[in-house]
C-alpha cells in the first residue's frame, strides 16, 4: 500500500524567503518521514478561510509567520497556557476538526541561547522591542528564572503596558520585571540584550542608542531575532564584544519545536544552519 504523504505549510504575508520548508525538510530525512512542506502567502484579510481550506486539504498542520501570528491565535478551538499568555500561535495542529494552537517562538530563543551555552537564570536581560516578537518569547525568558529583565521601546508607553500584562506572571516566577527609557543612565549592567524589534527591517539604525551597550557587561551576549544579514543592531554591539548573534539557531529551534509537537520526535539541530547555507 503506498503510504500517505503528510502534509504542512508556512502561512506568512510576504513568505517567499521562508525557510521553514527547507528546515522542516532536513528534519523529515533524519527519521525518513515522508512529508510535502509547501509556503503560502495569505493575505490577512482572508485568514480563517484559507487555514479551513487547508484543513480540508488534508493538512496536519500550519506554522504561521508574520504578520498572522495574532489572528491565528484568534481562530483556535484550544490554546497551550504558552500562547494563550503570549496571544501568539505560530503551530497550528488540526486534530479531530478541532485547530489547536501553540506558539514555539519563545523556546525557540532558549534553545537556541542553551547550544550557544548562554545562561539566563539568576541574570540581567535588556529586552528591546515591546511588539509581538518581544511578547511571544518573555513567557520562555521569565519561565528560566533570570534575576530582572529590563522592558524598552522606541514608543515607551507600550513597554510600559507590557510590563503590567507580564508582571503577576514574572513574580510567580520570582522574577523582576522593569521598565526603562532608552535616555537612562548608565548605570545597569547587562548580560544580555536581545533586540526584538523589527527595526532593521525598515531602518539603518540600531533601535539602541549607542551609549546602552556601554551597560553590557564585559562579558556580555547580544542577540537579534532577525537573521539574513547583519543588522544595524549587531553592528554597534560588536564594537563592544564579539559575543553577538542572529536570530538563525532561533528559527531552527522553533521549527524544531514544532516539529516535536507535530511529530512527536525531536530532530537533531546542530548542523541544519550549514545545511541550509549549502542548499
Ligand atoms: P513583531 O511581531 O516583529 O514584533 P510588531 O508587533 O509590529 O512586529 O512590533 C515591532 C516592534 O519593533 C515594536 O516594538 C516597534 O516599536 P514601536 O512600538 O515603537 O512601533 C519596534 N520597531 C520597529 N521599527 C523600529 C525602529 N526603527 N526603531 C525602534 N524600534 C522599532
Amino acid at each position: 500500500m503506498k503510504k500517505e504523504i503528510k502534509k504542512f505549510a508556512v502561512l506568512g504575508h510576504p513568505i517567499a524567503h521562508s525557510l521553514s520548508p527547507k528546515i522542516h525538510l532536513l528534519f523529515a530525512k533524519e527519521f525518513a518521514i515522508d512529508l510535502e512542506y509547501k509556503k503560502f502567502d495569505i493575505n490577512p484579510d482572508n485568514f480563517f478561510v484559507n487555514v479551513k481550506r487547508l484543513e480540508a486539504e488534508g493538512y496536519q498542520g500550519l506554522n504561521i509567520t508574520l504578520p498572522l501570528k495574532i489572528a491565528a491565535f484568534a481562530i483556535c478551538d484550544q490554546l497551550s497556557e504558552r500562547s494563550s499568555f503570549c496571544k501568539s500561535v505560530n503551530t497550528i495542529t488540526f486534530l479531530d476538526n478541532n485547530i489547536i494552537g501553540d506558539s514555539t517562538d519563545g523556546r525557540g530563543l532558549l534553545n537556541d541561547l542553551s547550544n550557544k551555552k548562554i545562561n539566563t537564570k539568576g541574570k540581567n536581560i535588556f529586552l528591546v522591542g515591546a511588539g509581538g516578537a518581544a511578547n511571544g518569547a518573555i513567557y520562555d525568558l521569565i519561565q528560566s528564572k533570570p534575576k530582572k529583565i529590563f522592558l524598552t521601546n522606541r514608543t515607551f508607553t507600550k513597554a510600559i503596558e507590557m510590563k503590567k500584562y507580564w508582571k503577576s506572571f514574572a513574580e510567580k516566577n520570582q522574577v523582576t520585571l522593569e521598565t526603562i527609557d532608552l535616555d537612562f543612565s548608565n548605570r545597569l549592567n547587562f548580560d544580555l540584550i536581545i533586540n526584538a524589534t523589527s527595526s532593521s527591517l525598515t531602518n539603518q539604525h540600531s533601535p539602541l542608542p549607542e551609549h546602552a551597550l556601554h551597560c553590557l557587561k564585559d562579558d556580555g551576549v547580544c542577540y537579534d531575532m532577525m537573521y539574513g544579514s547583519q543588522t544595524p543592531f549587531m553592528k554597534e554591539a560588536y564594537k563592544k564584544t564579539d559575543s553577538v548573534y542572529d536570530g538563525l539557531g532561533m528559527l531552527v529551534e522553533q521549527a524544531a519545536a514544532s516539529f516535536n509537537i507535530w511529530h512527536q520526535l525531536a530532530p537533531a539541530t546542530e548542523n541544519i544552519e550549514a545545511s541550509l547555507k549549502n542548499l
